[in-house]
């Protein structure tokens, strides 16, 4: 028998509404493999694996948006770092790696997720957030900007890492280094 194809109509086909529910919890081991997202993000595995480790000893708190169980969001809070400028251990927490997997984006969830790390940061003390945001990364810094981040400095961008091959990357990506004085906890 052959089947023939109907001719597509040119107009939009059927649209279906889909409510998806998500929620906000503290990464999991399981959720290390899949924050690689398929491959697409499997350059930042040590990354991944080192924040883990990093939260096991109370350094750092990873954050995810989950949906079924997958983690298409996330966001890490990094409690003290070399550069003090970022993080102090007591009055500036650092936000980095926030991220919503590519088909989720635009939907609010970074600024939920993104939201809720500021209350972890001010429930632990800390009085600012800091991030650093591409120069070229227009839509993040809306986003920024919208949630009361201000630009405090610059910074070159310049820096490397050592990807899931053991080889080593540089990046060269200058940014804005963003801060939001937080309101403190109850
Ligand atoms: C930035 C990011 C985490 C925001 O999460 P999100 O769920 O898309 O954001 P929300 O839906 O809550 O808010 C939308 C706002 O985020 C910003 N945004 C940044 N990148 C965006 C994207 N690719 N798609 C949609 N919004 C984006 C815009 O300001 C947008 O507001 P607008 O409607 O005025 O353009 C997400 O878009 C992302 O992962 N982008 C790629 C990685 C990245 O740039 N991370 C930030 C590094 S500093």
């Amino acid at each position: 028998m052959i089947l023939r194809e109907r001719p597509v109509p040119d107009s939009t086909p059927p649209q279906f509404p889909l409510a998806i529910q998500y929620c906000i919890r503290v990464a999991i081991r399981s959720d290390v493999r899949k924050l690689e997202w398929y491959g697409s993000h499997s350059h930042t595995r040590r990354y991944i694996e080192r924040a883990f480790v990093d939260m096991t000893k109370g350094r750092q708190l990873m954050l995810v948006a989950d949906i079924n169980g997958f983690p298409v969001g996330q966001i890490y809070m990094q409690f003290d770092s070399k550069n003090k400028q970022h993080a102090d251990g007591r009055s500036r927490g650092y936000i980095y790696s926030f991220r919503v997997i590519g088909h989720l984006q635009g939907l609010g969830i970074g600024t939920r997720l993104l939201r809720t790390a500021e209350i972890e940061l001010a429930r632990r003390g800390f009085r600012y957030a800091v991030l650093q945001v591409s120069k070229r990364n227009e839509a993040a810094r809306r986003l920024y900007h919208r949630e009361g981040y201000l630009v405090i400095d610059e910074d070159p961008g310049q820096w490397s890492f050592v990807d899931h091959n053991g080889m080593e990357r540089h990046v060269d990506d200058p940014t804005f280094v963003m801060e939001k004085r937080l309101a403190p906890s109850l």
